[in-house]
């Protein structure tokens, strides 16, 4: 790293209709160093980077590359610039295999046709560079889970050899030990190809380990631009927020009558070839938390007691009663509620308004008079929950897809409370959202289990299953490794459990 400026936003601003989404921005950033850019959901981040991509042509100011205007540059011809982008919205094409995924717009051709052969070995390469074995170079992009999709899309980025690397939240559905392999990816090509990095994440420990310098957005506005190790976690919260926030609070226990009575009973869960056979109950009022690293299972097993996906073997019981589910539907008669983890495929309908996305789920008992739903109810709903979820939206009736990529996930969270539910299942609640958002969620969280209501979380941020839940059952290659009690459970143990280690080895 030295001190020369190898990009400079200068007075950038941006104006959507309605939104001023950037005032006049400017930083630098210097060769060779990791510039994490922080700042809440909405303050302008993935804004800021779109117009960087050229996606997006800002209203006012000027970026310089070495010195020279990018202005001239397109979405089209950008990474001819050296600078190369991983999104928030994972981009690949699903019907594509991963191979020509990581290698789309660089495919080996044999004659006119595609040398499928070659691009598999060299896809193989790159993505055993960043976990060896874990991603079949030759399977389709479709059949991938969500933290896989996100690894392919740091593979293609790795593979296109940039000088600039910008992240968007790369780490947003990957858990402790992908970080790591992602983060001494990153720390190689610091030392042997002097990248530079921006890098955009809600998870602030990261920024300690990853980044050199930091620059802080507000509201569209640059609060500060600093070197890590000039500033506090505690000072970076106040610069995001404007105030400071408790992020250590654990959820206090517990709702009365728990322990008593099991909601939720699963014996000898399979299906046949992610996880089981899995045993474990959740009582009523308790937060249960799944972790585990990715392909461990967790999605799968929530997925299958809902209804979603089939069952190989085994049996549930809910509140005593059998349960065998038949479907998500069959599942929401039965008063379970499951907010998924792949929120673009499952969550928000990308071009109905917020107020619409909210009501979605709740259709059913807004009419149960059975007139047409009134938009008035509709609108009180929603407002309060966006109010509730600080929500940052021009308005209800704007359309979900013009929301930042943090508060579409809280309008999708939004969406699956307004049902009345006895169980609840929440897929990776707080991926993407920002340390107030996490607060508000647990909040929530909390308000369901002290009504006595059962929550199972997914997770794979230790912080958030040890503050947020009361037990703690950790996966490793669909079994089960250990079930933790959130109040003496320590992170290291999480770790260990996760990774198929042994406490007491
Ligand atoms: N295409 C668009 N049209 C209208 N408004 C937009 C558009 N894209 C973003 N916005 C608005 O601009 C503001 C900044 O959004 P942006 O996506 O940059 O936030 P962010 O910092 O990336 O947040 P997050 O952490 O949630 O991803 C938000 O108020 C958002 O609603
Ligand atoms: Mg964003």
């Amino acid at each position: 790293m030295n001190d020369t400026s190898l990009l400079e936003f200068s007075g950038i601003d941006m104006r959507f209709p309605g939104v001023h989404a950037l005032k006049n921005v400017s930083f630098e950033v210097k060769e060779g160093e990791v510039h994490a850019l922080l700042g809440a959901n909405g303050a302008g981040k993935s804004t800021l980077i779109k117009i960087l991509a050229r996606v997006y042509q800002q209203t006012d100011g000027e970026i310089f590359l070495n010195g020279k205007s990018l202005n001239a540059a397109t979405a089209q011809n950008i990474r001819q610039y050296g600078i190369d982008f991983i999104f928030q919205e994972l981009e690949l094409v699903s019907s594509f295999t991963v191979a020509q995924n990581v290698l789309l717009g660089d495919e080996v051709t044999k004659g006119a046709l595609l040398n499928h052969r070659e691009m598999s070995k060299k896809a193989q390469e790159t993505l055993d560079q960043l976990i060896p074995g874990f991603i079949d170079a030759r399977s389709l992009a479709r059949d991938l889970t969500v933290a896989q999709q996100q690894l392919v899309c740091i593979a293609r980025s790795l593979y296109r050899n940039p000088k600039i690397l910008v992240l968007d939240e790369p780490t947003s559905r990957l858990s402790s030990s992908e970080v790591d392999a992602l983060f001494s990816v990153i720390d190689r090509l610091k030392k042997e190809r002097n990248i530079t990095a921006i890098y955009i994440s809600h998870r602030l420990e990261e920024i300690y380990r990853i980044a050199d310098a930091l620059t802080v957005l507000r509201d569209g506005e640059k609060v500060v631009t600093c070197k890590v190790n000039e500033i506090t976690t505690k000072e970076i919260i106040r610069s995001m927020m404007g105030k400071e926030i408790d992020v250590t609070k654990k959820m206090e226990n517990l709702a009365p009558g728990y322990g008593e009575k099991p909601a939720l009973e699963v014996r000898g869960l399979s299906d046949g070839k992610t996880f089981g056979p899995i045993d474990f109950d959740v009582f009523k009022g308790e937060v249960f938390c799944i972790t585990g690293a990715v392909g461990s299972g967790k999605t799968e097993l929530i997925e299958t007691i809902f209804g979603l996906r089939k069952a190989a073997s085994g049996t549930l019981k809910i509140n005593g009663k059998d349960w065998v589910p038949k479907s998500p539907l069959h599942a929401k008669n039965r008063k379970l509620s499951l907010v998924p983890e792949d929120r673009r495929l499952n969550g928000v309908v990308y071009d109905f308004s917020v107020r619409k996305n909210i009501s979605l789920v709740s259709l059913k008992k807004l009419s149960r008079f059975g007139f047409v739903v009134s938009v008035k109810k509709e609108k009180e709903v929603a407002q309060k929950l966006v109010e509730e979820l600080s929500i940052k939206t021009a308005g209800l009736e704007t359309a979900s897809k013009f929301l930042s990529g943090g508060n579409q996930q809280k309008v999708v969270f939004a969406k699956w409370l307004v049902g009345n539910s006895e169980i609840y299942f929440f897929d990776e609640p707080t991926v993407g959202i920002d340390v107030k958002g996490k607060e508000e969620i647990y909040e929530i969280i909390h308000g369901l289990a002290k009504e006595g209501k059962s929550v199972i979380v997914t997770t794979s941020d230790f912080d958030e299953a040890l503050r947020a839940s009361t037990r703690i059952m950790v996966l490793f290659a669909g079994k089960e490794k250990g079930l933790l009690d959130s109040e003496t459970a320590v992170k290291d143990e999480l770790l260990l459990l996760t990774m198929g280690g042994k406490v007491n080895e």
